[in-house]
């Protein structure tokens, strides 16, 4: 049975200002296991689809179906990473992992301590684990969010542009340990990304949207062998797929791009 299954899903959001058609007619199916990435250019409904599937935000049209249940709200098998962390400054770093647990009934909440530090060892920061959020860089702060995603144990991953706030080396260091925490523990993963090489590196498909109204342009398999180190973006193969992806997102990301500039224009006249 697939793990996730978006079927006909359309969302409008209703607002004073007029309707937004920010999805229409979005199909696709996730295997169990499965890192997808969905890329795309800035409004064609990457977040919206995210929040769709995290039971956050409530379809218009479709079904939006999990482990063959429709989707009626949020629950403790999807966790959610947000692109700021979002994190409580008042409490440790082990204190905010452990908040991810805390969602839960009493009765699932047992070794609370133990198992947040399991996560917080698990992303590099065990001599961190009694900081507070004020005193790590941007980087160590994006960890501790992971660890937080990671200690309720979901079956799904709704990864929204995770690392879009950090430096070029950091972001691919994240993203090898990423890949190593999901190869442990075979969670299916949805990837929100702008980043070409990030979407390939990581993916078993990428998910090409187009917008206006947000859909599915095409569905790209990445076919590189795993695991995937460094050197996999040295290949031959990887810069065919980037070169790919960027045909296919070209075009959009242009146009949106003029689109900003002229409303930024009638802005300021
Ligand atoms: N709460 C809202 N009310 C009205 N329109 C919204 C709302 N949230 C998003 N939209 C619109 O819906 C469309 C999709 O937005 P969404 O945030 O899903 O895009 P995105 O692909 O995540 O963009 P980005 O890459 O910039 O994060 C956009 O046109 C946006 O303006
Ligand atoms: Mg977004």
């Amino acid at each position: 049975m697939p793990h996730l299954e978006l079927k006909n899903v359309g969302l409008t959001y209703e607002g004073k200002m007029g309707n937004v058609v920010a999805l229409s007619d979005v199909n696709l199916t996730v295997d169990p296991g499965e890192f997808v990435a969905l890329l795309g250019p800035s409004g064609c409904g990457k977040t919206t689809l995210l929040m769709l599937i995290a039971g956050l935000l409530k379809r218009s049209q479709g079904e939006v179906m999990i482990a063959g249940k429709t989707v009626r709200g949020p629950g403790p098998d999807r966790s959610v990473v947000f692109q700021e962390a979002g994190l409580l400054p008042w409490r440790s770093v082990v204190r905010n992992v452990e908040f991810g647990l805390e969602m839960r009934p009493r009765g699932q909440r047992q070794d609370l301590r133990a198992r947040a530090l399991h996560y917080v060892e698990m992303v590099g920061l065990r001599a961190f684990a009694n900081h507070h959020p004020g005193q790590l860089s941007g980087g160590m702060k994006q960890r501790v969010n992971l660890a937080r995603a990671l200690v309720a144990n979901p079956e799904l991953l709704l990864m929204d542009e995770p690392f879009a706030a950090l430096d070029a080396q950091t972001r691919d260091m994240m993203a090898v340990e990423l890949l190593s925490i999901w190869e442990r523990d075979k969670k299916t993963v949805i990837f929100v990304t702008h980043s070409l090489e990030e979407a390939v590196f990581l993916s078993d498909r990428v998910v090409v949207m187009s917008r206006r109204p947000g859909r599915i342009k095409e569905v790209v398999p990445i076919d590189l062998p795993r695991p995937r180190d460094y050197d996999t973006r040295a290949t031959a193969q990887f810069a065919e797929y980037r070169g790919y992806l960027w045909s296919l997102i070209k075009a959009e990301a242009e146009a949106a791009e003029e689109e900003s500039l002229t409303v930024a224009g009638s802005n300021s006249a």
